[in-house]
């Protein structure tokens, strides 16, 4: 018989709010010092890990949605850990000739440990969830990216400790990643200042989650004053994968470009970041972006070290 329940140990990484602060805080920490060790042994990116946690374990990563620092990153990090990868593009698997997602969640769960799904819809992730016998992460979704977030984390406490009480800006579209950002936010206690358009503002049902659940989160159209004193400052792509309406975002977002002059209003010590990939001249200007405020390579390189940590948390180790 085969056995449709997740091992005792294993978890799903679905959404940050899914996760107690605990446990949010725990990866958090482990990624520190799984990138401290790796630094230390200044090895080549393709060493394994000494004791291979992850030896004799498997992840399939199916991508509805192109990437390229999710994909790496997962990659890197299964064999860096020992494991094995499976890369599963969407237009090469029956998922997209018409098998459900609870089939394919089903199968695969008989072939690998577990799966990591960039989905276009976030209903797909929860199906392939509840079907899945083997822990499921998520690698982006229309409604949310929690991977990212947890290396932006990183990234904001290497450079200016905990961000607990630090003020967070984000400017422009209320997209994915600023999803996961207010959840960020909730959970572990820092000041989440949105700048938005009424038309691309986050869902009214998450800010009044936020407000219940003790978010110190304000939404405003006005990007100076969400920047104000600002420990960073975040913006995205202003057209999405999957989003339709470009040239109407290109002219309603214009106003919430991150620039020299938006920058000035934050606190001189500011951070910039971004999670990549940048269209320079659109949602940020190529100074900023480039200068000396951008954290953003060490960003991307933090989804490595993140993603190892994600992946023991899941795999209960
Ligand atoms: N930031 C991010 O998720 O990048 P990719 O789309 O390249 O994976
Ligand atoms: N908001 C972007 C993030 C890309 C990593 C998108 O969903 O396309």
């Amino acid at each position: 018989m085969t056995d449709y329940n997740l091992k005792e140990n294993h978890k799903h990484f679905l959404d940050l709010i899914a996760l107690n602060q605990h446990q949010v805080r725990e990866i958090i920490e482990k990624a520190k010092a799984l990138k401290q060790t790796t630094k230390q042994i200044g090895q080549t990116k393709g060493f394994v890990h000494a004791d291979a946690p992850l030896a004799n374990q498997s992840l399939a990563m199916i991508f509805e949605k192109p990437s390229t620092r999710t994909r790496v990153s997962f990659e890197m990090a299964m064999h860096q850990l020992g494991g094995k990868c499976v890369v599963l593009q969407n237009h090469d698997m029956q998922l997209d000739h018409g098998e459900s997602v609870s089939d394919t969640a089903r199968v695969l769960s008989g072939f690998v440990d577990a799966i990591m799904l960039r989905a276009n819809s976030h209903e797909a992730l929860l199906e392939m969830a509840e079907y899945s016998k083997v822990p499921i992460i998520n690698a982006l979704t229309d409604f949310s990216h929690p991977c990212q977030i947890m290396a932006d984390i990183l990234t904001f406490e290497e450079h200016r400790g905990p961000i607990e009480g630090k003020k967070i800006a984000w400017c422009g579209d209320g997209n994915n990643v600023a999803t996961s950002w207010i959840h960020a936010a909730v959970l572990l206690g820092c000041e989440l200042s949105l700048a938005c358009p009424v038309q691309y503002s986050p869902l009214e049902q998450l800010l009044g989650w936020a407000k219940n659940n003790g978010g110190k989160i304000t939404l405003s159209d006005n990007p100076e004053q969400a920047v104000k004193d600002a420990d960073c400052v975040i913006t995205d792509t202003w057209v999405s994968m999957g989003d339709k309406d470009r040239e109407n975002r290109l002219e309603i977002l214009k106003p919430y470009q991150v620039n020299e002059p938006l920058m000035s209003k934050a606190k001189s010590s500011a951070l910039f970041m971004h999670c990549l990939p940048a269209h320079r001249g659109e949602e940020v200007s190529a100074d900023v972006i480039d200068g000396p405020q951008s954290v953003i390579w060490d960003e991307a390189e933090n989804r490595l070290h993140i993603q190892k940590a994600i992946l023991l948390w899941c795999f209960g180790k």
